[in-house]
């Protein structure tokens, strides 16, 4: 592997926030920065720091990070972009791929992608006053992936720092498979810097990629290493002893994090469950696994049945 590939942990919200990529980097070296999930969108004139909590610069110590906006509003977005350089974040991004219904029926996210006009609209006042680089998180398109082909070559005209694809349409949500002709095709109609997103679940499917896409150096992977920890750092040649027990203390840690932070053993198990959801793949049978845990009720519970699974898997 070139050592020019860089490695972006996915922003995938309800689980990467500040707390679990400064504990996940601790325990599973291999990426290069991490991109946030969004801030979800507010008036400027509503602004409470709470919104920014998550990028805190002396939360984000150890892994780099760039923020990510879901804004349309050109003012609301610029007013977030300043603040965020003034914590000193040389670059943002602009989330035009969320495909949760709820946001793409305010076009917003992906739901934006059927009108390039908009879009060129919100660029056009943007970047004449944005402070920072701004790059572009994006998929094929809502409904079809003609929408995407038809923007890249539009977009050549703003300086945007790097676009990411991930490879499936707004409609498809997290179904079905990533297009990877289409992704193709989308190299061909841009001049940006590509980053490839969407799918990567082994060092195998990675390296087929890589094969496919030799143009591409930088690759974004979020649920492959939520449900494989060590994903990331063998990609990069990094192979690490003692999975099992990395993982139980990477785990404690996070629970003892949550547990601190978080009121009420709802809100705990709320939490670490929507990171057993993929972290479940393994420790096989997942949906076993998977059931067991949805299951815990208590901390109590949820202790027992994790300590379970670690000690199955370390005798595998
Ligand atoms: C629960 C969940 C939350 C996500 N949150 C975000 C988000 O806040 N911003 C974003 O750009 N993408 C978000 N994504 C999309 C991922 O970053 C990524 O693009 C997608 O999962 C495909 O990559 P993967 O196959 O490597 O996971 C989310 C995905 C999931 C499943």
């Amino acid at each position: 592997m070139s050592s020019a590939t860089k490695l972006i942990l996915a922003p995938i919200r309800g689980i990467t926030d500040c707390h679990f990529r400064r504990i996940f980097h601790n325990y599973f070296p291999g990426f290069d920065s991490a991109l946030a999930p969004f801030i979800n969108p507010q008036r400027a004139s509503n602004f409470k720091p709470n919104q920014v909590k998550d990028l805190l610069p002396e939360a984000n110590l150890t892994l780099p990070v760039v923020p990510q906006l879901l804004h349309t509003n050109v003012q609301d977005f610029l007013f977030l972009a300043n603040r965020l350089a003034g914590f000193g974040y040389t670059e943002i991004n602009w989330n035009l791929g969320c495909p949760a219904p709820m946001v793409t029926k305010k076009k917003r996210g992906s739901g934006l992608l059927p009108y390039p006009d908009e879009i060129l609209a919100f660029l056009d006042q943007v970047m004449e006053k944005i402070p920072i680089k701004l790059s572009i998180k994006t998929r094929l398109g809502l409904e079809s992936p003609d929408e995407l082909l038809h923007l890249l070559p539009l977009l050549d005209q703003y300086p945007l720092s790097e676009i990411i694809i991930h490879g499936r349409l707004g409609k498809q949500l997290y179904k079905g498979t990533t297009d990877l002709d289409s992704f193709a095709r989308c190299l061909q109609r841009t001049k940006h810097s590509i980053v490839y997103n969407g799918d990567i679940t082994s060092t195998e499917n990675f390296k087929k990629l890589q094969t496919q896409f030799p143009e591409i150096d930088k690759w974004m992977i979020g649920r492959g290493v939520l449900s494989d920890p060590f994903l990331a750092g063998e990609i990069k040649g990094i192979y690490q002893q003692d999975k099992v027990h990395q993982l139980q203390c990477f785990h404690a840690d996070l629970f003892a994090c949550y547990g601190d932070l978080l009121s009420g053993q709802a809100h705990l198990l709320g939490r670490m469950k929507q990171l057993w959801v993929y972290l479940s793949v393994f420790f096989p049978p997942a949906q076993k696994t998977w059931k067991k845990i949805k299951k815990c009720s208590t901390e109590e519970k949820y202790l027992r049945v994790t300590k379970e699974c670690f000690a199955r898997a370390s005798t595998d």
